[in-house]
């Protein structure tokens, strides 16, 4: 198994009589860093949960590679599952758990591993991320920056092929999330998985990106390089590069 291209086929998910994605086209490259950027409200999340089977599309086509997803049964939702890791914006560690068995749950859980060899991997990531001396330290304890580390660390023990980041920046200070984007990097080099990251910031998405998608009224209105988004001519692309990123629904976030 290796990282797998993503490709999504028209669509559509509405909630109630309110449709958020209304067919929707979405190429995801392999071993790449991709954005999906868009407006607050556009429908960014709710795109990541069809992708990690949290949510059902009411019409619509999935590709990881090629296999066909939507409407998969559970079972075969798990076990595509086992191959990705999620990484959100408050990391959600557990607070009364010491950094080391943070990191190393995921595979003492999944996997049945014991503390011992769950641990020794963990202290792995931990270093790679410059946090070995963290290892007996409580999450409460570690600055905003470090606990981001441990978060990704904690991701990445898994060895993921697919990894998600959804507004990983969000609400952080611009030093904060500096670290955060050389994260993403770094990640990709580590990892060769499929790096999919969610987010309103666009001047990060044109700094870090392989591919970009922008996300406008349930559709993709554009995809590709940085350098393509630069040079569109397309009105709701060049408003939103132009700093409308905190446009009218910006403050929902
Ligand atoms: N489970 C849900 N039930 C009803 N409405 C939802 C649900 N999840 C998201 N929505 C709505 O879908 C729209 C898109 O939300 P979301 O994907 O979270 O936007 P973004 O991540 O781009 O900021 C919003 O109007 C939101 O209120
Ligand atoms: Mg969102």
């Amino acid at each position: 198994m290796s990282a797998p291209a993503i490709t999504v086929r028209n669509l559509n998910k509405s909630f109630g009589s309110l449709p958020v994605l209304k067919g929707l086209d979405l190429n995801l490259a392999p071993s790449r860093i991709n954005f999906i950027i868009g407006q607050s409200g556009g429908g960014k999340s709710v795109l990541l949960k069809h992708l990690a089977g949290l949510l059902a599309p009411d019409q619509g086509e999935i590709w990881f590679d090629d296999r066909q997803m939507a409407g998969a049964a559970p079972a075969d939702w798990r076990a595509l599952r086992m191959r990705m890791a999620f990484l959100f914006q408050d990391g959600a560690l557990f607070d009364s758990l010491s950094v080391g068995r943070n990191v190393a749950f995921p595979l003492w859980v999944q996997q049945r591993a014991d503390w011992r060899a769950a641990g020794r991997k963990a202290r792995e990531r931990l270093e790679e991320l410059d946090l070995a001396g963290a290892w007996d330290a409580r999450p409460g304890e570690l600055s905003a920056g470090e606990r981001k580390r441990v978060a990704l660390a904690r991701a990445l023990i898994m060895e993921p092929e697919i990894l998600f980041f959804d507004e990983p920046t969000t609400g952080l200070d611009p030093l904060l999330s500096e670290q955060v984007d050389g994260l993403i990097g770094l990640t990709l080099a580590r990892t060769r998985a499929t790096v999919v990251v969610v987010s309103h910031d666009i001047a990060a998405a044109l700094a870090l990106a392989d591919q970009v998608a922008m996300i406008h009224s349930g559709r993709i209105i554009l995809e590709g390089s940085p350098e393509t988004f630069r040079r569109s001519g397309e009105p709701a692309v060049r408003q939103f590069l132009a700093g409308d990123s905190e446009g009218p629904l910006g403050f929902l976030d």
